[in-house]
């Protein structure tokens, strides 16, 4: 079942965002000795990002980022310095501010373009991100994602189109190959139209994902996603068990029978 938390406002979602991102990187360094974040960009996320890198008296934030590797759930095709790039987003809201050095930073290379750009992020993904299987003894392997990298926790936003990453409704994307760890994306509905994307594979191997929306905007999105697994809302196919889904009173599935 995925867990469902609706709060006042997008203040709100981002604080509690960000204590549930900060616990899953606790547990990760506490077990496994290093942390796997991948962010995503878009304009939802920022706030949680600042609240993440913020001053550690708030109690919001982790302790420290040692041991934390920051990924991307997607990019858009534009260098790192562009308005439009996921990497400028968290470099001016987190990384920079929580001083993540530069080495465990793994950007995608979204000048390299989507396809070149996709195979060299996935050729980094499967050196650095050991699969659940191949965990050190004493932790559980679970679920049937094989040998695919998992990330610790994943941060998602969702699109009035039931997006989620770059893996857009009834997209060839979602019919990748079981493998495949990161996508070219050519044809965005959502500007720009080139885009490296985690695979859903990925997203589903990933020990958590913590989804956030905000606005009304999104609230038939989110409804969505909640129903029957489907391609046409590509957020309903994330790993339900692993899922966290914040959202703020706007964007709150209406209730049932109503
Ligand atoms: C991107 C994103 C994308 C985003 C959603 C929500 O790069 O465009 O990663 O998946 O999270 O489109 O975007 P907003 O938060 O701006 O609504």
């Amino acid at each position: 079942m995925t867990r469902l938390t609706t709060l006042a406002d997008g203040e709100a979602v981002a604080k509690r965002a960000a204590l549930e991102i900060a616990r899953n990187l606790d547990g990760a360094r506490r077990a496994r000795g290093v942390a796997h974040l991948a962010l995503s960009g878009g304009t939802t996320p920022a706030r949680t990002y600042e609240l993440l890198a913020s001053d550690r008296s708030s109690g919001i934030g982790p302790p420290n980022w040692d041991g934390v590797e920051v990924w991307f759930a997607d990019e858009r095709c534009v260098g790192p310095e562009d308005e439009q790039s996921n990497f400028r987003l968290a470099h001016e809201t987190l990384l920079a501010a929580a001083g993540v050095p530069e080495e465990r930073v793994h950007r995608m290379e979204g000048e390299l373009g989507p396809e070149a750009g996709a195979e060299r992020y996935a050729e980094t993904l499967r050196q650095r991100v050991p699969a659940e299987a191949e965990a050190p003894a004493g932790t559980r392997a679970v679920g049937n994602t094989g040998a695919l990298p998992a990330l610790d926790v994943v941060v998602l936003g969702i699109g009035p189109d039931g997006h989620v990453a770059s893996l857009f409704p009834g997209a060839p994307t979602l019919d990748a190959e079981a493998q495949a760890l990161c996508l070219p994306v050519h044809d965005s509905p959502k500007p720009p139209p080139e885009r490296i994307t985690l695979s859903l594979a990925v997203l589903r191997a990933a020990r958590a994902c913590v989804l956030l929306a905000t606005s009304a905007s999104k609230s038939d999105a989110v409804a969505a996603m909640l129903g029957k697994p489907s391609p046409h809302v590509p957020a309903s196919l994330l790993r339900r068990g692993r899922l966290s889904v914040i959202v703020d009173d706007a964007a709150a599935p209406p209730p049932p029978n109503n």
